[in-house]
């Protein structure tokens, strides 16, 4: 369905790719990350075809605290790609030179994309696309992350030019084909419900983390300290709410130590911060009687000691089940890595978030719809 790295003679030829490098930044600092490693198979292939080759990535939204220069970024690609050089440009004469002047081989880091507005007001005769598009043969999107926003580096460069996708976006697309998104149970935990809205209207969901809890105040549980979080019940939640699961013991933190809570115990006055034992149980076995399970965000806060029980089970679960899984989200990567879970075991970790959320809840993507 879409035109790959094997669709073109990419020799001599000049490319722009499109990646996805966005990161957490951690007092003025980007953190590094898979998202670092991702994209090099399709960038050395590219070298290796001796292809001159562009990328061009973001980092945070205008206004927001992590909306900052890809300079960084550019040291922890030069870890492994040491021939790439960083241009703080984007459209000017400093930028053009540089693209004009590279040779095959070579590899170019254009500045951070949305310190342009243009790139947030997509439109194909916009100054971006104007000045960038003659100065290019092909254009490549290997940021799947990316690729649910209508935005001038993922819509409307393929419009103009010969355009394919990478190969981490290949194997991202190869790999959710696996999903069997119609009766796979969805595990939806961490700390944003907005991050899992959209696939409220599953079939087959275990709620767990934050989701969970604003499932059980929309079911009219009273949890106590919690209750606050009623604000985040919306209307969609209130019409799914129902056919959720919803734990049926919670984890409080009572002064620093785990307290199991069964529901016939609330309200409490402590902060919830994992999934009960008998929960636990719960969840286990309908993941062992799975067939394809989709988990995004951690069940509970692993990170804090006294707090790892759920999130710990559930992933050891789903590395011992024969069901074809995809885990999303950082922190539950983190968590896989923290816990030694073996990933082999996992089917698929994902590195996308809202893009990841969009895809299996059947919403089309338009960064993919535009490369069709
Ligand atoms: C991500 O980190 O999920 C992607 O880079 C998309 O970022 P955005 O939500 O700011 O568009």
């Amino acid at each position: 369905m879409y035109k790959t790295l094997d669709s073109y003679d990419f020799k001599g030829k000049k490319v722009l790719v499109r990646i996805d490098i966005n990161s957490e930044v951690n007092k003025g600092k980007i953190t590094f990350s898979e998202r670092f490693t991702a994209p090099l198979v399709t960038i050395r292939e590219l070298m290796q075809k001796k292809a001159k080759v562009v990328i061009i990535a973001h980092q945070g939204r205008p206004r927001s605290s992590d909306f900052t220069s890809l300079i960084q970024h550019s040291g922890l690609l030069k870890r492994f790609i040491p021939k790439l050089i960083f241009v703080d440009d984007i459209i000017g004469n400093k930028a053009v030179n540089a693209i004009k002047s590279l040779k095959e081989g070579n590899v170019l880091l254009l500045e951070n994309l949305r310190f342009l507005k243009e790139e947030l007001e997509p439109k194909k005769e916009n100054k971006l696309v104007k000045i960038l598009t003659p100065l290019f043969d092909y254009y490549v999107n290997d940021a799947f992350s990316v690729s649910h926003r209508v935005q001038t580096s993922i819509t409307e460069f393929p419009k103009v030019l010969k355009s394919c996708v990478g190969r981490t976006m290949e194997l991202e697309l190869k790999n959710l084909s696996k999903l069997d998104i119609k009766n796979a149970v969805f595990i939806l935990g961490g700390d944003k419900v907005e991050d899992v809205a959209l696939l409220f209207n599953k079939k087959h969901i275990l709620s767990a983390g934050v989701p969970a809890l604003v499932c059980l105040l929309a079911k009219g549980v009273n949890l106590g300290a919690e209750n606050e979080r009623k604000s985040q019940i919306t209307s969609e939640i209130k019409k799914e709410a129902k056919h959720i699961v919803t734990p049926v013991d919670l984890a409080a933190n009572v002064n620093g130590k785990r307290q199991e809570l069964k529901l016939s115990d609330l309200p409490s006055n402590y902060k919830i911060l994992d999934i009960g034992s008998e929960t636990i149980k719960q969840y286990c076995d309908i993941i062992k009687k799975s067939k394809s399970i989709f988990l995004k965000g951690t069940p509970g806060y692993s990170q804090i000691t006294g707090f790892e029980k759920g999130t710990f089970n559930i992933l050891k679960a789903i590395e011992q089940s024969k069901a074809f899984s995809v885990v999303a989200g950082g922190h539950s990567t983190t968590a896989l890595t923290h816990f030694k879970i073996n990933k082999k075991k996992i089917g698929y970790i994902s590195l996308s978030g809202g893009a990841l959320v969009h895809y299996v809840a059947g919403k089309k993507l338009p960064g993919l719809e535009v490369l069709k």
